[in-house]
């Protein structure tokens, strides 16, 4: 499903060098390192949205490089699904407004056992501004899954929440892969959650190297 070989980077220092990174279908991978270490830029190179000084990156067996922009604007509307660290709902609409968007864009239908299963059926019709920041977070992920992506780019998603609900969030987007043939990737300090994935990495000195698991 992706592939990313040699991505280098540099901001105003250098930030990755010749990292290699797969995902194949059904499999979910973490990536783990401290704060600054470029977990959300790598998951930015990786999802599209930020082109690596040097580097190719393949999704669904295309160089992405190769692409024109309205190419690449059909695979993040239809395939990749993002969980960005700042979620970016519309605060002024409700919960469910917020994932209509997201599903006429994708031309899907809301799972309703989704918002169940993350435990949000009753904020649904309130607005974004009016929930907690864990329901806020548990709202975007629902908007994504809602979208039916084959590659999900989480990042930090339980980082608002307790040891139980984030427990149920790894849950969903573990049941989440195994039930559409989709691939997970978790960028997370909490190695917890880390560990329910299948493989897991450390991003650290410009490296991703294999990390106990
Ligand atoms: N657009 C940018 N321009 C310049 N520097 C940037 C940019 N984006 C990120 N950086 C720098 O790259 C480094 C890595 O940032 P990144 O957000 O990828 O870290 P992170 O590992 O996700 O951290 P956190 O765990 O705090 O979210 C930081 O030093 C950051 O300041
Ligand atoms: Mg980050």
């Amino acid at each position: 499903m992706l592939q990313a070989s040699n991505i280098s980077h540099a901001f105003d220092y250098q930030l990755f060098s010749n990292i290699d990174f797969t995902l194949k279908t059904h499999e979910s991978k973490a990536i783990l390192g401290r704060s600054g270490s470029g977990k959300s830029t790598l998951l930015h190179i990786l999802s599209t949205f930020i082109k690596p000084n040097s580097g190719d990156v393949r999704l669904f067996n295309r160089d992405i490089y190769s692409l024109d922009e309205s190419e690449i604007e059909h695979i993040r509307r239809y395939d990749l699904g993002i969980i960005f660290q700042a979620h970016y709902l519309f605060k002024g609409m409700t919960a469910l407004e917020n994932l209509e968007i997201a599903t006429i864009l994708a031309e899907t239908n809301i799972d309703k056992s989704i918002i169940e299963k993350l435990e949000i059926s009753d904020n649904i019709y309130q607005k974004i501004g009016d929930l907690s920041g864990g329901q806020q977070q548990r709202v975007s992920i629902a908007r994504v899954l809602s979208k039916k992506p084959k590659i999900i780019f989480a990042d930090e998603p339980t980082g608002n929440l307790d040891k139980e609900t984030a427990k149920l969030v790894m849950e969903v987007l573990l049941d989440y892969i195994k039930n559409n043939s989709a691939s997970l990737v978790l960028v997370t300090h909490d190695e917890t959650m880390a560990k329910f994935c299948d493989k897991c990495y450390l991003l650290e000195n410009q490296k991703l190297n294999k990390y106990f698991k």
